[in-house]
């Protein structure tokens, strides 16, 4: 597969740009082939080449996400989504180097058709997950298997490691019914510009460790990989997976120099599925009818608002006894630790994985969903300016709103200690890297 960039229209000879049927023509490619009149063909063994004219009828919208939280209906189906708006080519372009040829007026033009990414419609160009260990290997699994993107791109610095993986996904592309390119190298560079960087490298704690040790080494690693993704990709978002998660989310803004808006950790989607399950098992009732926000920290200052949380529909305080809704929000605040004391060596995983892809496909399909995600609050819950987990509104560009929500005073307390309490560590953690 070849990306064909704006450099390529240039040199495209007698008013034709002749692509493969697997390759990638920006967007920026096609209004600049567009403008020069130069029609772009895609080469094919079988039928004859079809021209990719910008008159081509836009491909049909992705499927929505199904709201994670969404209480049930009576009938028992959820609450469906707010209509996807038509997909755009605009994200793509994002991070896409801007050519002298393409007159500002061409980049605000209102619609733009979407070009044929690869064989199925796809509406987001590329997104990248960085740390190919067990969490990234099942970010990239989940995002590239949601077939609504064209092109996902593992980075790891061990030779090999990141290819091998995408090849071995790549090998499961017929069987699971996805067409989503994915590819494994060791830079970001060679990643390309991005729509979408999640960052999930970083070191787990080793024995002898502090965590203030832990803290210092993952800043370096985060805060260097936020700059260079800003720098390759400057309208990217960066979802931050990396430990400790609200720290490192805080830093990765700071170093990238992106809108906060642009810089979100994901803590809360897993925190709060986590706590789902465990009212699920708790109840006997289908975890995707337990409906719960986890706010506050990802660690000890977690907050599960038992005001707001429901099982089918349920107050969760009238559905079980007090001492058992205090020990299942311990549960889910240890579960972290919890799944490293049974696996003994590593952590958790698939639901770290699945949660960060969760985010990245509710923003690449402009969901409008709340999520409880880590974002930096100006005012809202009256926190005047921290990184902390709260419910976001989610869209193609990242953070679109903190919604307040109904907290008891309790809560609320609550919640403003986890972001006090945060503030607190980054200004340690600022402390550090000053000195160092
Ligand atoms: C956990 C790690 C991923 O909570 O933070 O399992």
């Amino acid at each position: 597969m070849t990306v064909f960039g704006v450099d390529a229209v240039p040199s495209a000879g007698a008013g034709e740009l002749v692509v493969g049927a697997k390759d990638i023509v920006t967007p920026l490619a096609r209004e600049l082939a567009r403008e020069r009149g130069i029609t772009i063909v895609v080469a094919s063994a079988g039928p004859p080449s079809i021209p990719a004219t910008a008159n081509q009828s836009p491909p049909p919208a992705p499927a929505a996400v199904a709201p994670m939280f969404a209480r049930p209906s009576s009938n028992g189906s959820h609450t469906a989504p707010p209509p996807l708006a038509p997909p755009a080519p605009a994200l793509y372009r994002r991070g896409a180097p801007l050519h002298p040829a393409v007159a500002p007026a061409a980049l605000h033009q209102p619609r733009i058709p979407r070009p044929e990414l690869t064989s199925a419609a796809k509406s987001v160009g590329r997104v990248v997950v960085v740390g190919a260990g067990h969490v990234g290997m099942i970010t990239a699994m989940k995002l590239a298997e949601a077939n609504i993107i064209a092109e996902v791109v593992l980075v790891d610095i061990a030779e090999g490691l990141a290819a091998g993986i995408a090849l071995d996904l790549t090998h499961s592309t017929a069987l699971l019914g996805f067409d989503t390119t994915i590819r494994g190298v060791t830079s970001l560079a060679e990643a390309g510009p991005a729509d979408y960087v999640v960052i999930t490298a970083g070191r787990a704690r080793q024995p002898g460790m502090s965590r203030t040790d832990l803290v210092e080494v993952n800043a370096g690693i985060v805060g260097a990989l936020a700059r260079e993704a800003a720098a390759i990709s400057p309208q990217t978002v960066l979802l931050v997976v990396t430990n400790p998660l609200d720290e490192m989310t805080h830093h990765a803004w700071q170093a990238s120099g992106l809108p906060a808006e642009r810089v979100i950790g994901m803590a809360g989607v897993l925190d709060s599925s986590r706590f789902q399950a465990l009212a699920g098992l708790a109840t006997d009732s289908p975890a995707s009818t337990v409906n719960a926000l986890a706010l506050g920290s990802h660690g000890d200052e977690m907050v599960i608002p038992l005001s707001q949380a429901r099982v089918a529909g349920t107050a969760i305080t009238q559905a079980l006894p007090n001492a058992q809704v205090t020990a299942l929000v311990d549960r889910a605040r240890n579960s972290g630790a919890e799944i490293v004391g049974l696996l003994k060596s590593g952590s958790a995983f698939f639901a770290p994985g699945a949660s960060a892809a969760r985010m990245v496909l509710a923003m690449a399909t402009d969901s409008d969903q709340i999520l409880p995600a880590t974002v930096r609050a100006r005012g809202q819950y009256g926190i005047t300016d921290g990184y902390v987990g709260l419910p976001a509104r989610l869209g193609r560009n990242g953070l679109r709103e903190i919604v307040e929500m109904p907290l008891t005073p309790d809560e609320l307390t609550a919640v403003r200690t986890a972001a006090t309490r945060i503030s607190e560590r980054v200004a340690d953690l600022e402390r550090v890297t000053a000195a160092s």
